[in-house]
């Protein structure tokens, strides 16, 4: 969580690993250190009576500190230190990063009013240059704008129709990004068509798996230039895509499936799972082969009541897996439900915190590094590289970087 005061010693836990690095930080001149919690039990007494605050912002979450015995600086990143929890909201994490996303041009999928992405859009409206918003619904991407405005006047909202289940829409929502002169700095593919009925799209593919996978797989291909584009010695573009805890159910990708749907096999939450492995193994292959011109996360959310659990097509099924309670309210006994704010903090820190960017790939959970929590069937190399070279040729295009 954010801090609203100024640094005490006991923002640095005894023990800690930033502690440890504090140590070791002693031989050096300057210490990064990280955002600050609000624990003010801890002690480590006099080590910080030798330091010099020069630059701390209230509201940022990282300063530098030098070291009063100690000339030539050098920084010190404290990249496995927590510092947002559960219960961080989106607009917590958009403040602490406010300083990267500022000037930033983000384009993010799915963003309908009582979703995440209107949500991540939102916190991140108050300080990028641009946020591009999408949808397929003209009237519902028209709300979302008007609601970004009422409550952030000055934000620069753009509205772009895409439907994620059409190549053609896909297409011509890129051509409108590219023809842009802005760059494009941050891709967040946030949208899903979670547990619908099966249905084959215009391109042949199956509905959730066209949505959540093939979908955000060719938008990426086609702005990837763009995103390059926008690279400079000191910033990395990124794509980050919005998974779930439903990757490490069932048995990941079923690459037949994927190619050759069919009616009989469709079990609907499984096609869901499948889909939010892709998401994860395509963070992965992303950054791999950009080769670090491009970084690429996966997260996970958490559990929230947002449009996907009010839809006709999904209530039953979630009373019947007892996620609803059978007046449709989320039932607090069967998980710890975050509120949308929270719910969209993890995808404001996947992509904005500075703390990733030698961490490409990586899979986020509650707002921290958490690639100990993918199931191995979701971070496989050898599927994250077959499924790459199947979705390419879905979409009949190959990436260059
Ligand atoms: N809520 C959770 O508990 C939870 C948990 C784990 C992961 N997630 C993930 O979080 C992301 C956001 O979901 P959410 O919970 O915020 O639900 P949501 O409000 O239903 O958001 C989904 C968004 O995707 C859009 N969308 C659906 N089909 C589309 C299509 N064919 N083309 C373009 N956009 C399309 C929806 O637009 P319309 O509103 O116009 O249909 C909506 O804006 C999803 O990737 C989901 O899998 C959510």
């Amino acid at each position: 969580m954010i801090s609203s005061r100024w640094p005490r010693s006991s923002d640095i836990l005894p023990q800690s690993p930033m502690h440890r690095e504090f140590l070791l930080g002693l031989k050096s001149s300057v210490f990064y250190l990280p955002s600050l919690g609000t624990d003010g039990s801890h002690h480590c007494g006099h080590l910080l009576n030798n330091i010099d605050i020069l630059n701390l912002n209230r509201n940022t979450a990282y300063s530098f500190v030098k070291l009063k015995y100690r000339q030539a600086p050098i920084i010190m990143s404290t990249a496995t230190e927590p510092t947002f929890s559960f219960a961080t909201t989106a607009e917590e994490v958009a403040t602490t990063f406010s300083n990267e996303i500022k000037g930033k041009n983000v384009l993010i999928t799915g963003s309908s009013v009582g979703g995440l992405g209107f949500e991540t859009a939102r916190v991140i409206a108050k300080y990028a240059k641009l946020v591009v918003i999408t949808g397929y619904d003209e009237e519902r991407l028209k709300l979302s704008e008007d609601a970004i405005k009422k409550d952030v006047p000055n934000a620069n909202i753009h509205r772009l129709t895409l439907n994620l289940t059409s190549f053609a829409s896909i297409r011509k929502a890129a051509e409108a990004v590219n023809a842009n002169p802005e760059p494009l700095h941050v891709l967040i593919n946030n949208a899903a068509a979670p547990f619908v009925d099966f249905k084959l799209t215009e391109d042949g593919l199956e509905t959730q798996l066209a949505t959540d996978h093939v979908g955000p797989f060719l938008l990426t291909k086609l702005l990837t230039p763009k995103l390059l584009g926008a690279a400079t010695p000191t910033y990395t573009p990124r794509v980050v895509f919005v998974s779930s805890v439903g990757h490490s159910y069932g048995t990941g990708v079923d690459f037949e499936a994927l190619t050759s749907p069919k009616p009989e096999k469709y079990v609907k939450p499984n096609a869901y799972f499948q889909a939010k492995s892709a998401n994860i193994l395509t963070a992965i292959e992303l950054s791999k082969r950009s080769n670090g011109k491009i970084n690429a996360y996966s997260l996970n959310p958490g559990s929230i009541f947002t449009n996907g659990f009010t839809n006709a097509n999904t209530v039953p099924l979630f009373k019947e897996m007892g996620l609803l309670l059978p007046d449709g309210k989320p039932n607090p006994t069967a998980v710890q439900w975050k509120t949308i704010p929270q719910g969209a903090a993890t995808t404001v820190a996947a992509a904005f915190d500075p703390q990733l960017n030698d961490k490409p790939g990586a899979y986020l959970e509650d707002s921290v590094v958490a690639n100990d929590k993918v199931a191995s069937h979701s971070s496989d190399p050898v599927t994250a590289e077959k499924l790459w070279t199947v979705t390419e040729q879905l979409i009949g295009e190959k990436f260059t970087f």
